[in-house]
Order: C-alpha cells, then sequence, then structure tokens
C-alpha cells in the first residue's frame, strides 16, 4: 500500500507514487549506497541515535560522503514521519553515491541521493508468534563486509527465496565450520544452559540496534550473556531467536525441519521479548 504516502527524495517530499531516482543512480547500477531501518512508537523513535551512527559508519565504510549532517538527517526523518505518522512505523533512509554515467570508477565529485519514506512497521503475526518461525541454514555467499548496511543484498534475497521455498521463514547463513553468523535480515541469538548467546560483532554480522537492545534488557534482568561463536548442535542449546526492528525478538523453533528445544518458543526467548515489547510501550506512551 502505498497511496497517500509521502517520501523524501533529494531536497522535497513528493507522493511516494512520483518518487523516482534517475536511472543512472549508482544505487540502481551499482548497489552502491547504503541503508538503514528505524522504528518509531507512538511517534518517538527506538535508538534512533545508534541508527544514525550506523549510518554514518556504513557510509565511511564505503567511503560515500554524508550528504549532510547527521542532524539533519535526524530532522529529515521527523519530517518524512510526522507526513506519514503511522502509531508504529517504519523509517527506510537510503544514501547512494549519486547519479553519473556508468563507470565502476566513481568521479569524485558526486551528490549522494538520500531517500527517506515511512509506512506501517510490519510485525510478525501472532499466528507465528505462537508457533514460532522456522528456518534454513545457508552456507554464507556474501561478501566480507556485512558489518556494512550496504544496499546490495542480492544473497540475502536468494537467501530468503530459498528459505521461502523450504516452508521456512528465515535463512542463517554458517561460515565455513558451520558457526551461525545471522540470518539474512536478522540477527540470530540461542539460549544455551540457560546463557544468551551470539556471534561477536565483526565483518560477518550486522551490528543489529535490536540484537543490542535483546543483550541489554536481557544483562540489565540478570541472565547471563556471551557473544561468541556458537553451532547449532552444542550441548544445552534449547532455544533460537532471531532479532531485526521489524521483530523485536522472534522465537525460531524448527531449522531445517529439526525441533529446537520442544519446538515451542522457549521462556526465556519469550521473556526476552517481553522486555523489549515493554519499552516499546514506554515510548508509545512517552
Ligand atoms: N535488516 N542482520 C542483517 C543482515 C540485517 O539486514 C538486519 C536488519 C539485521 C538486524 O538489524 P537491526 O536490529 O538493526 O534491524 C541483522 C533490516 C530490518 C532490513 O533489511 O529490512
Amino acid at each position: 500500500m502505498s497511496q497517500g504516502l509521502t517520501a523524501y527524495v533529494n531536497g522535497e517530499f513528493v507522493a511516494l507514487e512520483d518518487a523516482t531516482i534517475h536511472i543512472e543512480d549508482r544505487g540502481f547500477q551499482f548497489a552502491d549506497g547504503i541503508y538503514e531501518v528505524v522504528a518509531c512508537f507512538g511517534g518517538n523513535f527506538l535508538d534512533l541515535e545508534p541508527h544514525l551512527q550506523r549510518l554514518k559508519r556504513s557510509c565511511d565504510g564505503v567511503h560515500i560522503p554524508l550528504p549532510c549532517s547527521l542532524e539533519k538527517i535526524a530532522t529529515l526523518v521527523q519530517q518524512t514521519y510526522d507526513k506519514n505518522p503511522f502509531d508504529d512505523a517504519m523509517v527506510y533512509i537510503q544514501i547512494t553515491r549519486g547519479i553519473a554515467p556508468r563507470s565502476h570508477l566513481p568521479q569524485s565529485e558526486l551528490t549522494p541521493t538520500l531517500v527517506i519514506t515511512s509506512r506501517e512497521l510490519p510485525k510478525p503475526s501472532d499466528a507465528k508468534l505462537a508457533t514460532g518461525a522456522k528456518a534454513i541454514t545457508l552456507q554464507d555467499i556474501r561478501w566480507k563486509h556485512c558489518d556494512i548496511k550496504s544496499i546490495a543484498l542480492l544473497a540475502s534475497v536468494l537467501g530468503k527465496q530459498q528459505a521461502h521455498a523450504q516452508n521456512a521463514d528465515e535463512a542463517f547463513w554458517l561460515d565455513e565450520e558451520g558457526h551461525v553468523l545471522e540470518g539474512c535480515s536478522t540477527n540470530i541469538l540461542a539460549i544455551i544452559d540457560g546463557v544468551l548467546v551470539t556471534h561477536p560483532l565483526d565483518h560477518q554480522v550486522l551490528g543489529g540496534i535490536t540484537r543490542d537492545m535483546a543483550l541489554r534488557v536481557a544483562k540489565a534482568h540478570g541472565m547471563r550473556i556471551e557473544e561468541r561463536a556458537w553451532k547449532l548442535d552444542e550441548q544445552g542449546l534449547n532455544q533460537t531467536m532471531m532479532s531485526s526492528t521489524t521483530n523485536a525478538v522472534m522465537p525460531v523453533c524448527f531449522i531445517n525441519n529439526q525441533a529446537i528445544g520442544d519446538g515451542k518458543p522457549g521462556q526465556e526467548t519469550m521473556q526476552i521479548r517481553q522486555w523489549m515489547l515493554e519499552a516499546m510501550e514506554d515510548l508509545r506512551s512517552a
């Protein structure tokens, strides 16, 4: 549904159906750009500052200059939200290197493209939450800078398609030794002997803002957390979950058609989810 929505495109607010980008934008031709997805509850953004800092790190990582200051981007994000003020919203920010005749080597003096949209936040259904999600595992075929939130998402699109074809919701990327890195659009965490475990931050995973939040709330409530390499066949592993801006944390109960633990959403997973939902509720009523 895009009827009635307004987008920000390079200095102007336009009806979403009229929002267009030049065919020689390097985002279109080379996936030469980066993005962010931020959630907003009752008009209050969840962790906007860490999202903006990651946006800057992503730009720095691919040598695209910020199109304007982060303060200005925060203002534009707010203005875009104000024109599309959903109770629970998802604001998308994309920056590309800009428009130029096609050449791999970018010209030095390009004006970056900045696009912002605000839509209703998609959320997992109650039915999906009750059963938990399903996943498959795939060998990681992505590039070696997964810490950069690049718009070059072809491997993740193929991974999601493969998961969908096997009646699953997500594909988990595994490294050569079989460690779980992250999902196509989520970070992955596990409960192993009661400890919340997730892959450490390095070039193989995106530093998810929701991953941080899950670790933060778990720690604040006295749970033990470990950021280390882990595998699905570890002794004591009885829950897995995925985290992202659009999921908060979501239990994953079947992987490659095998039940994790008793095959039902686990107590710790749902407790962490509850703590996160409470923080979101606080934002709604702030
Ligand atoms: N995806 N890992 C990958 C590869 C992702 O694409 C995402 C987010 C995450 C979770 O990050 P965060 O908690 O900051 O949302 C981890 C977004 C939501 C997307 O592509 O739509």
